[in-house]
């Protein structure tokens, strides 16, 4: 495989909003991260993901955008943008942007004249087609609940929208405005971003016979992904963007593609593929507080294993995903794979260690660092985000009572990792001096990133995790290491190796609550990391035998060669 300089990435993804406000506006922004550069640089990231700051109306918090050539007053402006590029890079981070070219804002200047003219230029930027007066073109169901239709005024013409209703869908078949997006796209990465994140790209291509399907649930929709979402055919797009943009700048850019079957996945992230990497999402429907999951986390966790370790296997040789456990998009992971009473230092420190040193990017999420979780609300009216609010519809719609919908919200909504970062124990937790625009967790006062830095803290714990897996003497083998899985009889230890010429590095973690004891000898050479160290444990050592494992305890080591691997010497 050839070396690139974003194989040593390590990412941190920041939601602008909710970061660090610094005018007294109660809304996060581009100076108010650029304030907290000095803490990403102590915790160790070389790579910040900024989630949109473009013009917009903030139907779906930015992710709407009304103007992809500026960025949102509220968030600063083109030369704040600069300057964080800038001493993010003395800093030696890299950034990248959010690129959201499936859909503009209903506010973008190309759909306000699409309004005015469905069939004329800008009309054609879009999907829009005709339907009737009550009926839309299809019963498409949109990703965020309803129809995936809106009527235009009183006329018979629909635009489609598979994400909310202010977010139309750009027409990819058409030449002129795929020109127009690879130009902008060009304008970002003169200014000297490091790429992009690219929001759902595999939805650019439909396919076009917009039929109706069988109703799947009591709405009379039909979800209909198949026909939107990586639609044969979006290859020649996926190329063409490539080569008229990111090829030219070498720069990082990372997908947001799920369900690439294993035959494409070399087309999407091999060495030649459209993309640099994509995310691997093969654990985020996971939820102990919901569905089939419902507080039977210990089974979940061992699934998630073997699900992470199939798509490891997949991937070997072939290219790079980016491993995550939280983004803006879902709740805090340790409300989605542990209970409440189980949260403590322990079980919340061995979270990163089963990720980070997998083959891949690996990525944090802004507040992971201190252990930030979601907290109930009272009333619906609480959340902001209009696909928290579809859903909850959609309960009622499918027969439960508000009280029943609102706790799955509670325990589902994503806008539960949206609050605002806790930087301190002053008011709004550092976060600003007035009232935030979405309410901080009442626990910053002990749960904040002032107080997580001193020694015995998940912070430094964190900290510890990124600085290993950059670690000079072992990256190129958290990088280039093949991957093996071990313990793989057990239901409760996460255990593989890492394996290139003349090193085994390997992760073995006991994500339960009991005490675990491995099935085979290990023959460590050296504990790299433990998040019991501060403790006796004397559960292990160093030497070869079974590991006898505390409760929570994850440990990353350094093994003896066997024969085989020392004859690659
Ligand atoms: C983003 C979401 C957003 C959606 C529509 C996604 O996948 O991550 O936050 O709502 O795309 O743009």
């Amino acid at each position: 495989m050839r070396e690139k300089w974003w194989h040593r990435l390590v990412g941190y993804q920041i939601y602008p909003k909710s970061f660090q406000d610094s005018n007294s506006d109660g809304i996060g922004d581009i100076p108010g991260i650029i304030r907290r550069l000095d803490l990403l640089q102590e915790l160790g990231v070389n790579m910040l993901w900024l989630c949109p700051v473009y013009k917009s109306p903030m139907m779906d918090h930015g992710y709407d955008i009304s103007d992809y050539t500026k960025i949102d007053p509220m968030f600063g402006s083109r030369e704040d943008l600069k300057r964080l590029i800038r001493e993010a890079n003395e800093r030696g981070m890299t950034v990248l942007m959010d690129l959201v070219i499936n859909h503009t804002s209903d506010q973008h200047p190309w759909f306000q004249e699409a309004r005015k003219d469905p069939e004329g230029k800008y009309g054609k930027y879009y999907v829009i087609r005709k339907g009737s007066k009550d009926t839309p073109p299809n019963n498409w169901r949109s990703l965020f609940g309803g129809s995936a239709w809106e009527r235009m005024g009183e006329s018979d013409y629909y635009y489609l929208h598979l994400f909310t209703v202010g977010q139309p869908d750009l027409n990819w078949e058409n030449e002129e405005l795929r020109e127009e997006l690879y130009r902008m796209v060009n304008d970002w990465l003169e200014l000297g971003i490091g790429g992009f994140r690219i929001d759902a790209i595999s939805h650019i291509k439909k396919d076009f016979s917009y039929r109706n399907l069988p109703a799947d649930g009591p709405d009379g929709l039909h979800a209909g992904m198949r026909w939107f979402r990586n639609v044969e055919g979006i290859e020649t797009f996926l190329n063409e963007l490539k080569q008229r943009t990111f090829q030219k700048y070498d720069c990082f850019t990372l997908a947001e593609v799920d369900d690439i079957p294993e035959d494409r996945l070399n087309a999407y992230i091999g060495e030649d593929g459209y993309y640099c990497s994509v995310f691997d999402f093969c654990h985020c429907f996971h939820n102990q507080q919901d569905g089939v999951w419902k507080g039977r986390w210990k089974e979940m966790l061992a699934d998630i294993r073997d699900r992470v370790f199939a798509r490891q296997a997949e991937m070997e040789g072939k290219g790079f995903f980016c491993n995550y456990q939280e983004n803006h998009d879902m709740i805090r992971v340790p409300d989605r794979f542990l209970p409440k009473e189980k949260q403590n230092f322990y079980s919340l420190s061995m979270l990163p260690v089963l990720y980070f040193y997998l083959a891949g990017i690996p990525m944090l999420y802004q507040g992971q660092e201190i252990g930030m979780t979601g907290y109930p609300r009272e009333r619906i009216e609480e959340y902001a985000d209009l696909a928290t609010y579809n859903n909850y519809q959609g309960y009622l719609l499918d027969g439960m009572s508000e009280k029943e919908a609102l706790d799955k919200i509670n325990a589902t909504s994503r806008e539960n990792a949206r609050t605002p970062m806790q930087w301190s124990s002053e008011a709004f937790g550092g976060f600003s001096d007035v009232e935030p625009w979405f309410p901080i967790h009442p626990d910053y006062e002990v749960c904040n990133v002032e107080a997580q830095r001193m020694p015995g803290s998940l912070r430094e714990f964190f900290r510890k995790v990124v600085a290993l897996r950059r670690n000079g003497t072992y990256e190129d083998t958290w990088i280039y290491g093949s991957f093996c899985p071990r313990e793989q009889e057990s239901r409760q230890l996460w255990g593989f190796e890492r394996r290139r010429e003349g090193q085994r590095l390997a992760v073995l973690v006991n994500f339960s609550d009991e005490p675990a004891v491995t099935a085979k000898p290990w023959n460590i050479r050296k504990v790299l990391l433990d998040n019991y160290e501060a403790r006796e444990t004397a559960a292990r050592g160093e030497g070869c035998g079974v590991v006898v494992l505390q409760p929570w305890q994850a440990l990353v080591l350094e093994l003896e060669l066997d024969h085989e691997l020392h004859s690659f010497k």
